[in-house]
């Protein structure tokens, strides 16, 4: 009788992290920078580790997309990245097809997987061609 529960569970869940990836906002839904904006600092969280933290743990609004070093650690031996590398202006992504593939398949543009904690992102072309068109119009070495 409730055969039908999980698949319903399931479609629930997708529904619900799409309209996550999708933002409610009607502004990013219409201007792929905003929406852009909108996956780096509320859904994909990029900003929590490429931009260096103030003391008092709020992210530093002069250094945004920066660089930093990460403010934590594996607990356990493995492969780690210690600190983010600035990606405003996305420096070392000079083309944008590059950087796309980057967030929808997980590989840099040297066909290798950076190390933990960068998330392999699976994003979808619109919303990877959205981020970039953001971290593009972020002015390296300034907010
Ligand atoms: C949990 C922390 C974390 C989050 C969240 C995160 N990053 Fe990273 N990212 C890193 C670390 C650490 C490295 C360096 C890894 C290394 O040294 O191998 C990195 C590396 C990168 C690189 C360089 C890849 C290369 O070519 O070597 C880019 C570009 C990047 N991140 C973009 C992003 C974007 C865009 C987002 C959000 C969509 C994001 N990151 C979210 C921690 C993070």
């Amino acid at each position: 009788m409730n055969k039908s529960l999980p698949s319903l569970t399931l479609l629930g869940l997708s529904a619900a992290a799409a309209l996550v990836l999708t933002g409610c906002d009607r502004e990013a839904a219409s201007d792929p920078v905003a929406r852009g904006r909108h996956i780096v600092e509320n859904v994909a969280m990029c900003v929590d580790c490429h931009t260096p933290h103030l003391p008092d743990g709020r992210l530093d609004p002069d250094k945004t997309l920066q660089g930093a070093v990460l403010p934590f650690a594996a607990t356990v031996p493995m492969p780690w990245g210690p600190s983010a590398p600035a990606i405003a202006g996305l420096p070392t992504y000079p083309d944008d097809e590059s950087a796309i593939k980057f967030l929808m398949t997980g590989q840099t543009n040297h066909g290798v997987a950076p190390r933990p904690p960068m998330p392999g992102y699976r994003l979808s072309r619109e919303e990877a061609e959205a981020v970039v068109a953001y971290l593009r119009s972020v002015t390296p070495g300034k907010s």
